[in-house]
This record gives C-alpha cells, sequence and structure tokens, in this order.
C-alpha cells in the first residue's frame, strides 16, 4: 500500500496501562493508577449536573463552535472568544498547530525528553524534529535558541516540562522571545500549569497581544479532572486562532465535554481543593524519597521523577505486581528515574509501601 514514508519512523503512542486492564490480567483487588497523571480526585460535582442537562438530548450535533465555553474563557482572561480555539485535549490542538503550520522539510524544535507527541506530529507532516537535551532537567531555552535555521517552523515548548516537573519563569521566556524571529511559532503547552507554586511563572495568556508568534495550550485533564471527556484549548492571535480552525472538523469537541468545561471553570473551589491535595502530596512523596535515600526532582507539576538507581521497566513490573501502575523513565531516556502521579493521600501511601517493600527486594536479592 503507499504508505506515505514519513509514518516509518513514528513510533506509535504507548499510553499508560488502564485500570481493568491491570486488575483483571493480574488477578488483583484493587490497582492504584499513578501513571497518566490524571486526576484521582475526580471532578467538580457541579460537572454532573451539568451533563445530566445535555444528557436530554443526544441526537442533536454540538455547538461546532464551542461559544458558551470561549465567552467563559473570555470572561475570565479577558482576552476575546475569537483568540480561542477549543479542541478534543491537547493532543488534538498540538496536532493542529503542525497541521497549520508543518510542511515537508520543515523544521520543529523541542526540548528532550519532554512530551513526546510534539515530535509525532511534526513527523506526521513529513517535518524535521530537532531535540535539545535539558539542563539540569531543565529546558535550556539558550539552546534551542541555537538550533533555529532558516527552516525552523515551530518551537514546542512545556511548562512546567512533563516529565520533569521543571518551569522555565516569565523571565526566561520573554529573553528567550525576544530572540526568536516573529516568523516562528512558540507554542507553549501549560498542561500542568495550575499546579505551579514556584515564583515567577509566566502569565503567558496576557502575553499572546505583544507576540503575535505565541500559541498557548491549556488542557482540562488536568487540575479539572476531565481526562477522560477530551478537551482543552489553544489561545493566540485572532489570525492564528482563524487558520487553526481552517484545519478543525466541525464537531472537534462533544456537547459533554463542553458543557462540563464550562461548570468546571466556574468552580474555583474545586480547583482549589486539588491544588491543595497535590501539596499535600508532594510533601509526603519527598520526604517519603528522602527516607528511602532516593534523590528525586523537585517538581512543579502534578508528578514526580525519581531516581530509583535500577532499571525502570524492571521495577515497573515488579511494582504492577503490587498493584501499582507508574510510568518507567525509560521511554523518556531516564531508564533510572520512574515518574509517578500524585495521587490522593491514601494512593500514595499504597505507592509508597509497595516501592519501599521492592527496593528492599531488590536489595536483599543483590546482596543474597
Ligand atoms: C504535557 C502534556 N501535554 C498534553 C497532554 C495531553 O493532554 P490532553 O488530555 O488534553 O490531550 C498531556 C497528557 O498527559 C501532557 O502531559
Amino acid at each position: 500500500m503507499p504508505y506515505r514514508s514519513c509514518l516509518e519512523s513514528i513510533n506509535p503512542y504507548i499510553p499508560g496501562k488502564r485500570l481493568e486492564e491491570v486488575t483483571r490480567e493480574l488477578g488483583l483487588q484493587s490497582v492504584v493508577k499513578l501513571a497518566s497523571n490524571e486526576n484521582n480526585m475526580g471532578c467538580s460535582p457541579r460537572v454532573k449536573e451539568a451533563v445530566a442537562a445535555v444528557l436530554d438530548a443526544p441526537s442533536r450535533y454540538p455547538d461546532g463552535n464551542c461559544t458558551e465555553l470561549r465567552n467563559e474563557l473570555s470572561s475570565q482572561t479577558g482576552l476575546k472568544p475569537q483568540q480561542f480555539i477549543i479542541g478534543a485535549g491537547s493532543f488534538e490542538l498540538i496536532a493542529f498547530v503542525a497541521e497549520t503550520f508543518i510542511a515537508p522539510g520543515d523544521e520543529a524544535i523541542m526540548p528532550y525528553p519532554s512530551f513526546s507527541w510534539y515530535g509525532t506530529v511534526t513527523r506526521i507532516k513529513d517535518g524535521r524534529i530537532i531535540q535539545v537535551p535539558l539542563g539540569d532537567h531543565q529546558v535550556d531555552l539558550d539552546a534551542i535558541r541555537q538550533r533555529i535555521t532558516d527552516k525552523t517552523k515551530v518551537i514546542w515548548l512545556c511548562n512546567p516540562n512533563n516529565p520533569t516537573g521543571t518551569i522555565f519563569t516569565g523571565e526566561q521566556l520573554a529573553a528567550f522571545l525576544a530572540e526568536v524571529p516573529r516568523h516562528i511559532v512558540v507554542a507553549v503547552d501549560e498542561a500542568y500549569c495550575d499546579f505551579v507554586t514556584g515564583d515567577g511563572f509566566p502569565d503567558t495568556l496576557q502575553w499572546i497581544e505583544q507576540y503575535s508568534n505565541l500559541i498557548v495550550l491549556r488542557t482540562f485533564s488536568k487540575i479539572h479532572g476531565l481526562a477522560s471527556l477530551r478537551i482543552g484549548y489553544a489561545a493566540a492571535s485572532e489570525e492564528t486562532v482563524g487558520y487553526m480552525n481552517r484545519v478543525r472538523q466541525i464537531f472537534n469537541v462533544n456537547a459533554v465535554a463542553q458543557v462540563s468545561a464550562v461548570a468546571s471553570l466556574r468552580d474555583a473551589e474545586f480547583r482549589e481543593r486539588v491544588y491543595a491535595n497535590n501539596q499535600e502530596g508532594k510533601a509526603f512523596l519527598y520526604s517519603s524519597f528522602s527516607d528511602l535515600g532516593l534523590e528525586y526532582i523537585p517538581t512543579e507539576a502534578s508528578f514526580i521523577m525519581v531516581h530509583v538507581k535500577r532499571d525502570s521497566e524492571e521495577l515497573f513490573q515488579q511494582l504492577l505486581r503490587e498493584g501499582v501502575i507508574i510510568r518507567p523513565g525509560s521511554g523518556y531516556g531516564m531508564n533510572e528515574w520512574l515518574r509517578v502521579t500524585i495521587g490522593t493521600e491514601e494512593e500514595n501511601r499504597i505507592f509508597i509501601a509497595a516501592l519501599s517493600k521492592v527496593l528492599q527486594k531488590s536489595v536483599l536479592s543483590a546482596t543474597g
């Protein structure tokens, strides 16, 4: 068959294992999933009420313009509704950016390790992806700038970065944007921005007026806890949003997702609870890792990268048998690390108990 040759270099995305899958395969009673940076606190109770109302009319097409959601985003941010485009999660929005800007032979730059989908969508468009290593687990904006050529069309940035959880500040981003030619798109994926505690995180939505080449990507899958509904948004200049709308199929976001996102945006109290849980969980995991003698990367997100000093695939399998699913670092070129989502208090305790047990076993087998 005449498959496009650029597809040969693409490895299908491997998502975290599903709870039901692991429970069934291993015959376990209960399983804790801390592999996909989901919100284990659930979602706002207001979402359920909003969903019940739309489910009365599933025979109708949804609003193809997501009018109410874009209006709500506009009133909460001060941007115009025309500066927002809604997608079926950031996955789809990232693909829209590639679809809008990358032609065969173009280059796009991304940090490595970071969210691998940036590379995939670039390759799907027959573009070339340039991966720039992190420096001390941080996105190295200077090194990225040095890789700009006359073929560069898009720079993908992830802030906080997945999988390291580190951020770059507004000051660093402003210095970077000042050096990037305006015809190069800078797409900043802020999936985890609501968990940031450190100083100086940029308020990028307010920068869109100033930087015509800036696209900000946000999702309802993380702090809002709506991952299964598939919804996120991008904010950019009206012109860029206009072009991105040309590659979007008209009914890309279903009605349930739209009303859920609006209801969730109006429930700041739920988000505060999730944030507080993340803070508490982070403190507990930090101190537990220290007790176990494990180094970790201080995080600004809802997950932590911890240096387990042994093969992460093996550790992943061992933890699976204890009923805990995490993400091995091997997929990110960090083979002796694992990435764990900060869960509920109980889940974090179960994870630490399982990790202690598994590490103890491997010490015993190494010495015995
Ligand atoms: C950095 C980053 N961007 C985007 C996504 C995709 O999010 P969504 O569920 O909105 O498609 C993820 C999901 O884990 C992510 O970690």
